[in-house]
């Protein structure tokens, strides 16, 4: 039994979790739910050592405990698998996997790499990772540097296990293999402490939940007797209405995007489609299937082996970013936003003005004007809710879910013409989640963007685009239309879908 008492965390600015008290018991699967900055990954991180608590107890099975580092949690049977994907981008695979426990041959010492392999090669299959044990991390899609994460937390044998948000960048067929994971753990006794902005999830998952709101313990009920409305309700404090969007007028005539056998050699395999003004149209498919490939190529970010490419009729010339954002106005807001999305040691203002900096910079004097800098920040962090104590605050302060906030808000703010966002909820809360929903849709609906919009969120990209795209090994091999059609059931379109993965 592990048991938090009256937990207290402050960071300079915000009081991060205020006299929290838990208990979480063997065999059991609880969720730690609640918004953004509301203080889940620091309640993880308190009970796994990375953090001291400024006041208050953590006692497991009768002991209490005092954590100087994630060591000594670890040796304890406490292990943790990180909201932020953490690696050793030239560590191989197997090395990740087993890096706490690397067998060594007899008494010689030496590391037995085959041994390695071997055993991490049984966990990946556990996790349904798909590659050699030898491939290095810095080569893996952020899925499948989550998966080994995964597998890392399964080889350690411990007694509690935390997943901060282990499903993000996850599929729905990855997702659902995890769970079953999760529940043979249960069955064995293993505690699980599981973070989720996904309800589906949370009620399909987990026996009881803890809300969590500004650093406070709103409750902890069983999901059974929870509906989702009081969920939401406990978790901001309010009733949330989720709202179905309705149609889009697309612009069928204006072509602003059109792609002929784009190729990228082992990866994308003569990408044909178009990309109407108004419209949002949605790259679905199993992560890994080329869809990101396919955005980072148009983008100009990585070399086309073949096709072509137009964009407003005329034939498009894009061999770096520079020429898709300031010839094109194509923006891109990446999927990866721990490594390349965002300055993590700059502030929140830098962050999402600097796609428009050259806009901001003054004709003469060749400074940035501040002063439009802190107006375009400022409605940014108002309009997406940004939780920060200011825009001069630094975004790795900033917790997982205003992170990702910022690294849409960037490109809002760039103002471009197309626009591709890859997977551009993970890890926001319900309300968030909405509210990003909503600026996809006005950039659409009211300013005439053309959106690219790729996500493994079939519920999401069902309510927001009007045109999908399914993708499976680096082909596209169906197109579903006409999905914003009010007429077309939810599990019309799923089957639809879902048909062209078989
Ligand atoms: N190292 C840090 N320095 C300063 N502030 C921090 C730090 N870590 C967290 N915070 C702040 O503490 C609060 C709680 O953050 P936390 O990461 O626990 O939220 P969360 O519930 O995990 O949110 P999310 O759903 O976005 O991941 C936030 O206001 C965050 O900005
Ligand atoms: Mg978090």
């Amino acid at each position: 039994m592990l048991e938090l008492r009256n937990l207290s965390k402050s960071f300079p600015g915000v009081k991060a979790l205020d006299d929290v008290s838990v208990s979480f018991a063997p065999g059991e699967i609880h969720a730690l739910v609640g918004e953004n900055g509301a203080g889940k990954s620091t309640l993880m991180k308190l009970i796994s050592g990375i953090y001291q608590p400024d006041a208050g107890r953590i006692v497991f099975d009768g002991k209490p405990l005092r954590f100087r580092s994630y060591h000594d949690s670890l040796r304890a049977g406490i292990d943790i698998v990180y909201q932020e994907i953490q690696i050793v981008p030239e560590n191989t695979v197997a090395e990740s996997i087993m890096i706490d426990k690397l067998p060594t041959r007899g008494w010689t010492g030496i590391i037995d790499w085959r041994k390695v392999n071997a055993t991490a090669l049984e966990y990946m299959r556990t996790v349904q990772l798909d590659v050699a044990p030898d491939t290095l991390m810095k080569h893996l899609s952020p899925a499948q540097k989550r998966l080994t994460q995964i597998a890392r937390a399964l080889s350690a044998d411990a007694k509690v296990i935390l997943l901060d948000e282990p499903t993000s960048a996850l599929t729905e067929h990855e997702a659902d293999n995890l769970f079953g994971i999760l529940r043979r753990l249960k069955q064995q006794g293993v505690t699980l402490v599981f973070v989720s902005h996904k309800f589906e999830e949370v009620f399909a998952l987990c026996d009881r939940a803890s809300v969590l709101r500004d650093g406070r313990l709103i409750g902890t009920r069983p999901i059974a007797e929870l509906t989702r409305p009081e969920l939401i309700q406990m978790m901001i404090g309010r009733e949330f209405l989720e709202e179905h969007m309705g149609r889009v007028s697309v612009n069928r005539n204006r072509v602003v995007l059109k792609a002929e056998r784009v190729t990228q050699r082992g990866r994308i395999h003569d990408a044909s489609f178009e990309l109407h003004e108004g419209e949002i149209l949605g790259f679905y498919g199993l992560v890994g299937a080329g869809r990101t490939e396919l955005a980072r190529t148009l983008i100009g970010e990585q070399c086309m082996d073949g096709g072509k490419v137009w964009i407003d009729g005329a034939r498009a010339h894009i061999r770096r970013i520079g020429d898709s954002l300031y010839k094109y106005g194509m923006g891109y807001v990446t999927d990866n936003r721990k490594e390349e999305g965002l300055f993590l040691e700059d502030t929140v203002r830098s962050n999402v003005t600097v796609a428009v900096w050259p806009q901001l910079v003054h004709r003469l004097t060749r400074y940035i004007s501040g002063r439009r800098e802190d107006a375009i920040a400022s409605e940014m962090v108002a309009g997406m809710s940004i939780r920060t104590p200011g825009f001069a605050s630094l975004v790795e302060h900033l917790s997982g879910g205003n992170q990702q906030k910022v690294s849409v808000a960037k490109w809002l703010a760039a103002d471009c013409r197309i626009l591709i966002v890859d997977e551009p909820t993970i890890g926001v809360d319900v309300a968030a989640k909405g509210q990003i929903h909503q600026l996809l849709r006005n950039l659409a609906e009211k300013q005439r963007k053309a959106i690219i919009l790729i996500s493994s969120d079939m519920p999401e990209i069902i309510k927001l685009a009007n045109r999908i795209l399914v993708f499976r090994e680096g082909r596209i091999v169906g197109e579903v239309d006409d999905v914003d059609n009010p007429e077309k059931r939810y599990d019309q379109l799923s089957l639809a879908i879902g048909n062209f993965l078989q």
